[in-house]
């Protein structure tokens, strides 16, 4: 076998259930080493409220720059309530945000998939779910998350006015719409951009770019334009009626939670956040669960892994050119779902329930064989 060239890929843990479902990662980085003869070069430093617990800060400069020059970031989550009392720029979040904003991580691919073995999982009827495969294109790095102005400030009669600012330009929004489109080629052939035209100018713009890309670049994709509120609620009424979804920042926080949810199994869904490919083909990623850090079952060795584990799938298949591997990953974690292995979150009658480390241990064991 060719030997691969080394390749750094830096393990942030951060808070909570972080730790424990990043082991797993590691654990199964270390045997594709060992026995698929790749060569990554695992660093790990601390995140979110880790960092600021030793440092005083969520992220130091030094992990910063070793994010900068990793080929994938795999993150497991940030936050909890021993930090919700900080300010604002000391809050693990920001070290999220920071990462995301500097290292230029625009376009965020959030699956939302229902597993044939969980249907009954979800709170919605089997024959609505069963088979759902959405994928929501988040814009990661404008819009109110990042808008100028923004704060709190006094106004007259003793009150205070909170700010935030929402804002898009036409590149911001082409260049996520291309990848929703890009996607969509290899899927299902179908965009939904969701936006809010009819009472935001930013929404109005955001339609009329993506239609103009559309127009000019992918008139073989169909293209499909949905308010965003009308969104949220056919993803519940007819959640199988999308392919990709493309829509901002905040729609696309809140929108992806919702498909999360609907699937069943927040614990399993995966996200990739990804920059812009340079010219040798090479960009700047970070990969990490959907769901958070879940402080109330942290250290129990309960946590699923699943989710951080198909992370790292995505790693391998969009920043580490490993389809193969990505593919025996993904098929690894079906095998152990059929075999009823499940972490507390997932487990129901006739199902064994096991340890983060034991599906660890199971998904190495399926890719042995
Ligand atoms: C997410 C999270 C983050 C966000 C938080 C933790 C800052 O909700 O990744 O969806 O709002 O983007
Ligand atoms: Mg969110």
């Amino acid at each position: 076998m060719i030997k691969v060239k080394k390749r750094k890929i830096l393990l942030l843990p951060g808070d909570g259930i972080g730790p424990e479902v990043i082991a797993e990662v590691k654990k199964i980085i270390n045997w594709l080493n060992k026995n698929r003869s790749l060569d990554f070069e695992i660093d790990e430093d601390l995140v979110g409220g880790a960092a600021y617990d030793k440092h005083g800060t969520p992220i130091t400069d030094e992990v910063f720059y070793k994010a900068l020059e990793s080929e994938a970031v795999i993150l497991g989550a940030v936050g909890g309530p021993k930090w919700d009392n900080l300010d604002f720029s000391k809050k693990p979040e920001r070290a999220l945000l920071k990462l995301r904003k500097e290292l230029k991580l625009f376009a965020n691919l959030r699956p939302a998939i229902c597993f044939k073995q969980l249907v009954e999982a979800s709170s919605l009827k089997p024959e609505i779910v069963s088979g759902l495969d959405i994928m929501i294109v988040r814009e990661l790095t404008g819009g109110i998350y990042f808008g100028e102005p923004r704060g709190i400030k006094p106004i007259d009669n003793g009150e205070r006015k909170g700010i935030n600012t929402h804002t898009y330009t036409t590149s911001e929004i082409e260049r996520v719409s291309r990848v929703a489109f890009d996607l969509a080629k290899k899927r299902n052939n179908k965009v939904t951009s969701c936006e809010k035209s009819n009472v935001m100018e930013a929404g109005q713009l955001w339609r009329e770019e993506v239609q103009a890309i559309h127009d000019k670049e992918f008139k073989e994709v169909e293209l499909e334009h949905m308010l965003a509120d009308n969104c949220a609620m056919q993803l519940l009424r007819n959640p199988k009626q999308f392919d990709v979804i493309v829509t901002d920042n905040l729609f696309g926080d809140i929108l992806s939670d919702e498909a999360a949810m609907l699937t069943g199994s927040l614990g399993l869904l995966p996200s990739a956040s990804l920059g812009a490919k340079d010219k040798n083909g090479n960009m700047r990623s970070m990969y990490e669960p959907v769901h958070g850090s879940a402080p109330d079952i942290a250290g129990k060795g309960i946590a699923n892994p699943i989710a951080t584990i198909l992370s790292f799938s995505m790693a391998l298949k969009y920043s580490l050119n490993l389809d193969k591997e990505s593919k025996e990953l993904d098929a690894a974690v079906q095998k152990i779902l059929d075999d009823g292995l499940r972490t507390k979150d997932i487990c129901s009658k006739g199902n064994k329930e096991v340890s983060t480390k034991d599906v660890g241990d199971a998904i190495i064991a399926c890719l042995q064989n």
